[in-house]
């Protein structure tokens, strides 16, 4: 078991524990103990895992959430409070979330909320959720088509990866897992990205050891730049790497194409109008871990930039992107109209 700690600079005694390896999940039952009660939200999807794991703990408040992003919204997170009301929750409750992004966006923002925040522990079951989502604080539900337009940054008292989880993923689920990872690596780690191209195979064929490995130096990545910069003041924003083109696309798509597909096609694109040196070596390994690079011939040009310029990190007329100069120095640059107008010949 690897154990790091998270400490934002706001907090300079108290931090995150995130604890990774196969069997973590079991760690739950050793965290409940200073608590008078414990809710336990998780995605309906994995409810056999989830129910193995509530097993440990005795009597919990068990509330399952439906699969999908629909359920990151403000009607959840008034049910789920409500359920916990009536159980009797009070802010000596510990909220323990279990699934994917979806569960520890939502899960953790009613933590944050609920009678003003309570200590809630985050079990990532995807490796999306596992490398980004549930590390770095950051919550959120979304509002009508706007996503993750309302949330908070607030962080778990633990983090629980069980990397045994991702040998039930599907393909798809890991490869979207897979473009977080280059994203973190071409941004901010060389070596990381070296040894991801070595050893991609045997993360396809799931080979458990190099996959704990895998989430292990992701992980430490992106607590280091959120340690750094918490509220995404100038390293964090690095962490935007195919995000700001990812989004609109998702957008456009009306959420049909998912999070992790987009942020790939948002980074060849992103690259595509930056000089980065080594684009071609990250699009090679985008494409051997399953993920689309193009974005698709139905989008308008205009319709995407208009998108791009609503994004809340946007103003004046200009659009920042952040794009590896080489790889592992990752830089932000600001885009003219002009300029993204190029990419559509
Ligand atoms: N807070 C952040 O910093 C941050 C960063 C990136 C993404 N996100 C958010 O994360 C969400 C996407 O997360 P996601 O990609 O994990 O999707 P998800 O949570 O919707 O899960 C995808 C699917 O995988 C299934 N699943 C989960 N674990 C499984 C397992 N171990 N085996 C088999 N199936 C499993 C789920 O039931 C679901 O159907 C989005 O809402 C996005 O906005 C947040």
């Amino acid at each position: 078991m690897h154990t790091l700690t998270l400490t934002p600079p706001a907090r300079s005694n108290t931090g995150t524990v995130i604890q990774i390896g196969s069997g973590a999940l079991m760690l739950a039952k050793n965290l409940t103990r200073k608590y008078d009660r414990v809710a336990f939200l998780f995605d309906v999807g994995i409810e056999l895992i989830a129910e193995k794991v509530m097993s440990t703990l005795g009597d919990c408040v068990r509330i399952p959430v439906r699969s999908g992003d629909a359920s990151k919204s403000l009607t959840e997170v008034d049910r789920i409070v409500s359920v916990m009301l009536e159980a009797g929750c009070t802010r000596k409750t510990l909220l323990i979330c279990i699934g994917g992004g979806m569960v520890t966006d939502l899960g953790g923002f009613v933590a944050s909320v609920f009678m003003r925040g309570i200590p809630c522990v985050l079990a990532p079951t995807t490796l999306l959720g596992m490398v980004d989502a549930a590390i770095g604080g950051k919550t959120a539900v979304n509002v009508g088509t706007t996503k993750n337009m309302i949330g908070t940054t607030t962080h778990p008292e633990s983090v629980l990866i069980d990397t045994e989880l991702l040998q039930s993923l599907p393909d798809s689920q890991l490869a979207e897992g897979l473009s977080e990872v280059i994203k973190i690596a071409a941004m901010l780690d060389k070596p990381l990205f070296e040894w991801l191209e070595n050893v991609m195979p045997q993360i396809l064929k799931r080979q458990p050891d190099i996959l704990e490995e895998c989430v292990v130096r992701a992980v430490s990545a992106k607590v280091n730049i959120v340690q750094t910069d918490e509220h995404d003041q100038k390293e964090r924003l690095l962490l935007n790497f195919g995000h700001t083109v990812g989004h609109a696309v998702e957008a456009l798509s009306h959420y049909k194409l998912s999070h992790g597909n987009c942020v790939s096609i948002g980074m060849t694109a992103e690259m595509k109008l930056s000089d980065c040196k080594d684009s071609s070596r990250i699009e090679k390994f985008l494409q051997q871990a399953g993920l689309p690079l193009a974005i698709p011939s139905s989008m308008q040009p205009k319709d995407l930039w208009n998108v791009m310029l609503s994004d809340k990190k946007n103003e004046n007329g200009l659009v920042k992107i952040a794009v590896p100069k080489h790889l592992g120095e990752g830089i932000v640059l600001t885009l003219t109209q002009e300029k993204f107008l190029t990419l559509f010949p």
